[in-house]
């Protein structure tokens, strides 16, 4: 029996993270926290709602005096720690979001966890979730290993950069029991339309232009979302505390080969000539600090855990593209309103 607060499962990885965890291990109490930011959305855990063990809270991680109570009320005994701004575009025009919710609200949500746990580490686990993007840009070979020196280039990357020192802080300071993992580009239902995958495959349905940054030469790694939920299974209950995992889809595609295949896939699947889609693609003006590689070695996950990716990566997208064709409301939701705002200010210039 344990009782975990999960933050941020209302967004898309954390939803993932939510379902698993909640379905496969029914003696587990599952507190989602979340603040419900233009990202978060409840339709996401909708299928959760009547499960005994499952519980949604909405509420902010920046909260000290809200933090402490819940923790005070619920008597947690692990938190997994997935709520975050997380788009880098913006905060390249927002940087201080990022400074708020990825760095205070990690420390505001340790020192919570602390006070609640104080003499009493027995049993207790921070898992924070982090991201690639911490380690910067790679070349044409080399690849992110747990011990690469962190160098993030963009405030998004730099804010979850500074929460991961935060929390080895913790470890070392205050004997805070922490795992840290760090995951590569992730893809999957419930994803929001301003990432790459999920916007073309919305503005390809729409026979709306595809926005290419730059040449499109730029190469991600990329992992099915539910394949993420599972390595974090795998970590909260196998990993050494105090360690940190690297996990990828040993999987990477340079932006532009992959927006064709998405293209490819819609016009069969949408019943339009081959290549039709492809005209869509439009190149537009580079991302201001665009990292050109990002590519993870996850031999050490897959050693010691045994956790490999379960589905490659052309059936990953198959399942994706059918659930965003089939998802019209959910799409439409999140796409009218702020989105549409968003979407004019970041591309219609
Ligand atoms: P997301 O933007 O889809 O979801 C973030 C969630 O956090 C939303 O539900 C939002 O409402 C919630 N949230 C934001 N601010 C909050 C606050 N102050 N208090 C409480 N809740 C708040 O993000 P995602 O893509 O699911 O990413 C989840 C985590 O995984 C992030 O920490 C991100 O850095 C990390 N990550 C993401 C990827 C990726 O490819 N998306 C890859 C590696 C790591
Ligand atoms: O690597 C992990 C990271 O992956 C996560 O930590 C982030 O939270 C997540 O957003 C993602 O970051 P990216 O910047 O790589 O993802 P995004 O979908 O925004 O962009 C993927 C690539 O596509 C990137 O090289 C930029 C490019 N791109 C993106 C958009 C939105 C375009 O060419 N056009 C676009 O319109």
């Amino acid at each position: 029996m344990r009782k975990i607060l999960i933050t941020g499962g209302a967004g898309f990885i954390g939803s993932h993270v939510v379902r698993l965890f909640t379905n496969k291990y029914p003696d587990y109490q599952i507190f989602n926290l979340d603040k419900l930011t233009y990202a978060g959305n409840l339709e996401n855990v909708r299928d959760l709602e009547e499960a005994e063990n499952y519980h949604f809270v909405k509420g902010d991680i920046t909260d000290a005096a809200f933090l402490k109570e819940l923790f005070s009320k619920h008597q947690f005994d692990s938190v997994i720690h997935l709520a975050a701004e997380s788009h880098v575009d913006r905060s390249i025009s927002e940087p201080l979001a990022f400074v708020t919710t990825n760095v205070v609200g990690t420390v505001s949500l340790m020192n919570a966890a602390m006070e609640s746990w104080a003499g009493n580490m027995g049993g207790k686990l921070f898992h924070h979730i982090s991201t690639d993007e911490v380690f910067g840009s790679l070349g044409e070979e080399d690849f992110f290993l747990e011990t690469t020196a962190y160098d993030p280039q963009s405030p998004y990357s730099a804010s979850k950069a500074s929460s991961d020192h935060f929390v080895r802080a913790y470890a070392n300071t205050y004997k805070l029991p922490v795992l840290v993992s760090n995951c590569s580009n992730n893809y999957g239902p419930n994803q929001f339309p301003e990432k790459l995958l999920p916007l073309c495959i919305n503005n390809i349905k729409h026979n709306k232009p595809l926005p290419i940054y730059g040449k499109g030469e730029n190469v991600r790694d990329w992992l099915y979302v539910v394949d993420h939920a599972r390595a974090i299974d795998y970590i909260f209950h196998k990993g050494k505390v105090g360690d940190t995992y690297n996990i990828g889809g040993f999987n990477e595609w340079k932006n532009i080969d992959v927006v064709k295949l998405l293209c490819d896939i819609m016009d069969r699947k949408l019943g339009r000539s081959e290549g039709t889609s492809q005209k869509l693609i439009t190149y537009v003006t580079d991302r201001a600090g665009h990292d050109l590689r990002y590519a993870i070695d996850a031999s050490k996950i897959q050693k010691e855990l045994g956790w490999e990716p379960s589905l490659q990566f052309e059936a990953g997208l198959e399942l994706t593209i059918d659930w965003y064709l089939e998802n019209v409301e959910w799409l439409e939701n999140v796409t009218s309103g702020a989105y549409a705002q968003y979407y004019s200010k970041q591309y219609d210039s």
